[in-house]
């Protein structure tokens, strides 16, 4: 159900954006100003701070699984491992929750990621 949805919710960012949204570096730099108002008291993009890092997050979730946690980490925690929830459901514009997303998905591992040790800083659930 949540799948279902969300596949819709996207879809038409992506077609109007005419291309992928999580490598949009306009998106990207977006993102970040987010990160820096939003989430920085809980998460450090490299290593693991109250939450997991986003290098950990990204080399683990898809740009659609990482757009979804943001919108409802309540619902989402227990299907992805959590014990308990702590993250809290922060308002957000669509836009800056996909810059968001773009900016955790920026630090994946790998050819086009920032690279690194993926697990350096999990949530080790
Ligand atoms: C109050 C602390 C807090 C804030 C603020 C916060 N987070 Fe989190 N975040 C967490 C914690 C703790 C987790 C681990 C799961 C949980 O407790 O819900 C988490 C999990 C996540 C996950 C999912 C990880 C997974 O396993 O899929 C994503 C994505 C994420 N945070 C992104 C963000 C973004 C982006 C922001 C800012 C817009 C943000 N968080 C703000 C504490 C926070």
């Amino acid at each position: 159900m949540t799948r279902l949805l969300l596949s819709i919710l996207l879809l038409p960012a992506a077609v109007l954006a005419g291309g992928t949204w999580w490598t949009d570096p306009d998106r990207i730099a977006l993102g970040e100003t987010v990160f820096d108002a939003k989430c920085m008291g809980c998460h450090h993009p490299e290593v693991k701070a109250f939450g997991p890092s986003f290098r950990w997050i990204a080399s683990r979730r898809t740009p659609a699984e990482i757009y979804a946690y943001i919108v409802s980490p309540a619902a989402l925690s227990r299907e992805r491992g959590y014990a308990s929830n702590s993250m809290p459901h922060i308002p957000l514009t669509r836009e800056e929750i996909e810059a968001a997303a773009a900016y955790v998905y920026s630090f994946r591992s790998g050819r086009d990621g920032r690279g690194g040790d993926p697990d350096n800083g999990g949530a080790g659930k």
